[in-house]
């Protein structure tokens, strides 16, 4: 029997211009699970009980040691979809037919719904773990593939935003789906992002569902520039020009009537020296960018008022956006 403990972060998508293209890692927070590699069913089952999801190339167990509650059946956990998909790709690669054994115990987890990639710290995880099991069969690109499984149950579709920084780390762009082609963009040391988690229930599915199908060309070009902008500003160490490519008009229009008083928030946190303000993923969290700790925790104090004169409960989270992505403990 195999067995490994791996960290993944949590992550920011869209990181405010970059809609499914861009996503930042946390440093600090994030999901720990136990991956086990057995040598049949019945070792399996004697560790992680008889409520095993059972595909062509794999059996999983999934046990959950966390204090976050979690869906008890493994067909509605993230994980599942990716850990299939990687075991059929794995009997692919080797060239024989294989069936894995394998047990995941989540350790420790960020809450779902906290805007910060909490199910696709789970899916990172439980891939990188697997691939270390399987020594290093498969790439990091490979990886992002599979955990983008875990995506699309939840979400409908499979978007790379969150899964490619918590498995990669450091903010990375993603150019192209088709095939998986990543971008790890340079970290600035004195980069760092508060969070705050509004506790409102939005999901991923109906936020994205409420975004309009199609673009007009006005907003594409605002779009756009953006994009390059803060990519840019990443390449050029120019965080002032990052901070002013901070922008959306493809989601948060639509997306900020779900955050109580948001337009008010961000104007609070832009006027106190934030270099960029927007809806962390989905929503309903917010994040802002900024250049010192001191910044980072005047970001926070601003939002613990803005949330608590609202009478809506709150996490803030005060991270450096983290340069390591997934990795064994
Ligand atoms: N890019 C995704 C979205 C991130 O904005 O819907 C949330 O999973």
């Amino acid at each position: 029997m195999k067995r490994i403990r791996v960290f993944a972060p949590g992550t920011i998508a869209n990181i405010g211009c970059g809609f499914d293209v861009m996503g930042l890692a946390l440093d600090g927070v994030g999901d720990v699970v136990d991956l086990s590699l057995f040598d049949n069913r019945e070792e399996l089952a004697e560790e992680f009980g008889n409520s095993l999801y059972s595909a062509e190339n794999c059996t999983l167990g999934i046990k959950n040691s966390s204090s976050v509650k979690l869906p008890a059946d493994p067909a509605e956990n993230v994980i599942t979809p990716a850990i299939v998909k990687m075991c059929g790709a794995y009997s692919t690669r080797v060239q024989k037919p294989c069936h894995l054994y394998i047990g995941i115990d989540i350790l420790e987890k960020i809450r779902p719904g906290s805007g910060i990639g909490s199910s696709a710290a789970a899916s990172a995880s439980a891939v990188y773990a697997l691939n270390k099991v399987l020594d290093n069969a498969f790439t990091e690109e490979e990886l992002v593939d599979f955990a983008m499984e875990g995506e699309k149950l939840i979400s409908g579709t499979p978007h790379a935003d969150n899964v490619a920084p918590a498995i990669i780390g450091g903010v990375v762009f993603i150019r192209g789906y088709n095939p998986t082609d990543l971008i790890k963009l340079p970290v600035p040391d004195n980069f760092y992002c508060t969070v705050v988690h509004p506790h409102i229930t939005v999901s991923t599915k109906e936020a994205r569902e409420i975004l309009p199908k199609a673009v007009e060309r006005k907003d594409a070009i605002v779009q756009w520039g953006n994009v390059g902008g803060f990519v840019a500003g990443l390449l050029m160490n120019d965080l002032d020009l990052l901070g002013r490519s901070v922008k959306d008009v493809i989601a948060e229009p639509y997306r900020k009537g779900f955050i109580p008083g948001y337009d008010n928030l961000k104007e609070e946190l832009l006027a106190n020296g934030m270099i960029g303000v927007n809806i962390a993923g989905s929503g309903p969290s917010v994040f802002a960018l900024s250049k010192s700790e001191e910044e980072a925790e005047l970001a926070r104090s601003i939002m613990e008022k803005h949330f608590s004169n609202l009478n809506i409960g709150r996490e803030v989270y005060v991270n450096k956006v983290g340069k390591q992505g997934a990795r064994v403990l």
